[in-house]
């Protein structure tokens, strides 16, 4: 991850208390509401402040949870610490995040993959399908090429609304292309695939995204 990336993530991780606020995608809280998973084990990749890994820990999995910036997992430090929750959250750039053999129930990337250069992105893809266990549940969440960030990146400032653009879109490596998310996991059971395009409240000025949202399980 580019150093000024890091940075962008720092200054808004420290510039107010919770920067993308503690509301989870509704496809996500509707299906996790329904499991029961205690003791089952999660990892959340690019967790940011951590908003996905504590709802997974509020519900007794133990939850391991990596992002490069150092401000979000000081945050996510502190308040696993106040709740005492089953969080193991690591500084460390997914770069160099081992992936095990079959070894999470749940994993987690809410808008990381779009972060990540391609060799990287690749190869976290691959890690991911590696490290999920037999029947495991994936959620995955990306910006598409109908986000307004990569309208503005292919028309330029003067064709482009630059008021409905996210305010940390210069940090984004890539818009994924129509159903190429789902593609990606043609080898996993799809439960729910979705692309569309939402406003955005959570964070800096009111915006848009171009939505790709998949909840997978890896075959038995
Ligand atoms: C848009 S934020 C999403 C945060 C979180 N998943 C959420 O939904 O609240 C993207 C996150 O990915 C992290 N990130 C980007 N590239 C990374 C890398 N190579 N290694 C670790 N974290 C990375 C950033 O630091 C940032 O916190």
């Amino acid at each position: 991850m580019k150093d000024a990336y890091i940075k962008k993530f720092d200054s808004v991780y420290r510039s107010i208390d919770s920067y993308y606020g503690f509301e989870l995608r509704k496809e996500f809280t509707d299906f996790f509401q329904q499991q029961p998973i205690t003791g089952k084990s999660a990892l959340d990749l690019g967790c940011g402040e951590g908003r996905y890994a504590l709802f997974m820990a509020q519900k007794g999995c133990r939850t391991i949870a990596v992002d490069r910036s150092e401000a979000g997992i000081e945050k996510l430090k502190k308040t696993t610490k106040t709740h005492n929750l089953p969080i193991s959250a690591k500084v460390i750039d997914i770069e160099d995040f081992v992936f095990g053999e079959n070894q999470f129930d749940i994993i987690v990337a809410a808008t990381v993959l779009d972060h990540l250069s391609e060799k990287l992105r690749l190869s976290t893809i691959k890690g991911i399908k590696k490290a999920l266990k037999p029947d495991g549940t994936l959620y995955i969440n990306v910006f598409t090429v109908s986000d307004p960030g990569y309208i503005r990146r292919q028309k330029g400032p003067e064709e482009s609304n630059a008021a409905n653009i996210s305010d940390t879109a210069e940090c984004m490596e890539y818009y994924f292309d129509s159903n190429e998310l789902k593609s990606l996991f043609c080898d996993f059971h799809i439960l729910y695939y979705y692309e569309g395009i939402e406003p955005d409240l959570s964070h800096g000025n009111p915006h848009d995204h171009g939505w790709a949202c998949l909840l997978a399980k890896k075959p038995a």
